[in-house]
């Protein structure tokens, strides 16, 4: 039951997204570029309950390929990412958080000794990188009908405590 009504609020969440979502309404066609790629950024939402069906592993090394694909400052590269899909790690993590059910949970993390500093105020690349590598992981699995979210709000030291 508690599902059922993750769902009825994922579609609520859905239905919030209202700044933009008259504009279906109003455009038949986009003009430039591809309307697949406009459609995988209207499908895309944070899913907050997971079913356990199996991930296949093409999907998830196209996905993975899609985060590789990602450019970083300076092309440093300092971001990594950890598949956890056995039971043993996923009920490791789930200590940490519920992950709402995913099957597969992708931990991406940055070395910020590996990331691009700027000159001018000494800010580092490597969250940036992160979250650039992030926004391909999930657009690439909305592409591959794959629902997904990202999960911002956990105690990282805990994260690499059940992950070492
Ligand atoms: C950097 C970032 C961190 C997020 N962290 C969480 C989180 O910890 N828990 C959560 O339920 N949603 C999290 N979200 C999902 C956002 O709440 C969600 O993207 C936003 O409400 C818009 O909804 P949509 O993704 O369905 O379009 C996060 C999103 C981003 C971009």
């Amino acid at each position: 039951m508690s599902k059922l009504f993750s769902r009825l609020s994922d579609f609520a969440r859905i239905g919030n997204r209202a700044a933009f979502s008259d504009m279906d309404q109003k455009i038949t066609k986009y003009k430039y570029g591809s309307d697949a790629f406009m459609r995988i950024l209207e499908s895309r939402y944070s899913c907050h309950s997971f079913t356990d069906y199996p991930v296949p592993d093409s999907k998830l090394q196209m996905i993975l390929e899609a985060g590789r694909l990602a450019p970083s400052a300076k092309n440093c590269q300092p971001v990594r990412i950890w598949v956890v899909k056995s039971e043993e790690a996923l009920a490791r993590l789930r200590t940490v958080h519920p992950c709402y059910g995913a099957p597969v949970v992708l931990v991406v993390g940055c070395r910020n000794e590996e990331a691009w500093v700027r000159e001018s105020d000494g800010v580092n690349s490597a969250k940036t990188d992160a979250a650039i590598v992030l926004t391909h992981l999930m657009l690439t699995a909305t592409d591959a009908g794959l629902a997904n979210m990202w999960i911002w709000d956990f105690d990282p030291s805990k994260v690499r405590q059940a992950l070492p």
